[in-house]
């Protein structure tokens, strides 16, 4: 009898013992969460950031509009503060963004300047920031959603308007290069959302065709981010078109990461989704987790946030909400137990 309730003792321990890190370290793949530094000053944030993931990412604070809303004057502090959090706490710091095509500062956006100039700001930005990150930042953004819908390059400063004088991917193949001349040991990656299935699908053909085009060159480039903002409905990303364009991407000698997935999922006035959406939403987690493992080179799994107190799907999405693996409270939901399932950190529930 003694001896079965310390057995049970045992068991419980092990599994309040679980997290989504310590699982994640035990198959080789990071689990990260985007993050606002504000929120870290909520100790519950905080310390179930700290406890449950090995990698954070600012979720805006390392974007360009955040980094130098004054010409030539740039805040760090934001970034400086996730790296200091991240060594701290033995994570990996990932940041997120060099070169978009929004969320850039009115002095940029709005600045007429020439292709030449424009060429000149990126490289400038880009070797500023990405030096002043060495070694701190383990993997960049370089490039985020450069492609249309239908897979040609997106309208944007940086490629057409008016652009920086480089023709076709010329702009990002630069600003890879001057990345890595500013910092030699980041991980350096092209992310993209609306590119995550293989079938059917011209934005994941043009980013494939990309990043091979990018290797033929010579570019330094080292991974491929999958967003994954998605439903439960499996029609908008099925695990086999993600599953094949892992297969495919990493077959190139690129590591893929998921980068911002969440889940969203109907909710009523009060931000609260039904158990049997809760439920649909857990399935989904663990379908993601699981595809990503079945390749060595996806070497991470990012949500985009990590509780729904703090989610940019209800402004976004109204009527949509309850996307992450923890409530509002910070209490694991049945997302964050299907993904520790899908790690193998816990046993099969027959779910
Ligand atoms: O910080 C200001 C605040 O001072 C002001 O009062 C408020 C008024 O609206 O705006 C706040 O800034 C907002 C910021 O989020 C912080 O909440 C911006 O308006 C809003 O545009 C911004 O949205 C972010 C968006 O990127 C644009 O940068 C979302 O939070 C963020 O989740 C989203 O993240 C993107 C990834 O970077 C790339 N992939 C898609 C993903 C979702 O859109």
């Amino acid at each position: 009898m003694r001896s079965l309730a310390i057995l049970l003792l045992a068991a419980l321990a092990h599994a309040q013992a679980q997290t989504l890190r310590g699982a994640g370290d035990k198959r080789g793949v990071l689990v990260g969460a985007a993050v606002d530094t504000r929120s870290m000053a909520v100790e519950a944030y905080a310390s179930t950031l700290a406890r449950e993931f090995s990698m954070i990412e600012a979720e805006n604070e390392m974007k360009w509009a955040a980094v130098e809303p004054t010409q030539g004057v740039f805040n760090f502090k934001p970034g400086d503060t996730l790296a200091e959090f991240a060594q701290a706490h033995g994570m990996k710091l990932r940041g997120h963004n060099l070169c978009w095509h929004i969320y850039n500062p009115g002095w940029l956006a709005k600045g007429n300047f020439t292709a030449a100039e424009l060429n000149a700001l990126l490289r400038t930005y880009i070797t500023t920031v990405a030096g002043h990150f060495k070694g701190k930042v383990f993997a960049w953004d370089v490039v985020n959603e450069a492609l249309g819908e239908s897979g040609g390059l997106r309208d944007s400063i940086w490629y057409n308007q008016p652009g920086t004088g480089l023709t076709g991917a010329g702009y990002i193949d630069e600003a890879f290069r001057w990345a890595h001349a500013a910092d030699p040991a980041a991980l350096l990656f092209y992310n993209e959302y609306g590119a995550e299935d293989a079938t059917d699908n011209p934005k994941s053909e043009a980013v494939y065709e990309l990043v091979k085009g990018m290797l033929a060159r010579g570019v330094p480039i080292h991974g491929v981010g999958l967003q994954l903002h998605i439903t439960t409905n499996p029609k908008s990303v099925s695990r086999g078109g993600l599953d094949a364009n892992i297969a495919r991407l990493t077959a190139l000698g690129l590591q893929v990461q998921l980068t911002e997935l969440d889940v969203r999922v109907p909710v009523d006035a009060e931000g609260k989704a039904s158990a049997s959406d809760l439920a649909a939403q857990a399935r989904r987690y663990g379908e993601i987790v699981s595809v990503c493992l079945k390749h060595p080179g996806c070497t991470a799994i990012q949500t985009w946030g990590f509780t729904d107190r703090r989610s940019w799907i209800p402004k976004q999405y109204p009527g949509f909400g309850a996307a992450l693996p923890f409530d509002f409270n910070f209490q694991a939901k049945p997302a964050y137990a299907a993904m520790l399932q899908a790690l193998g950190a816990t046993e099969s529930t027959g779910n």
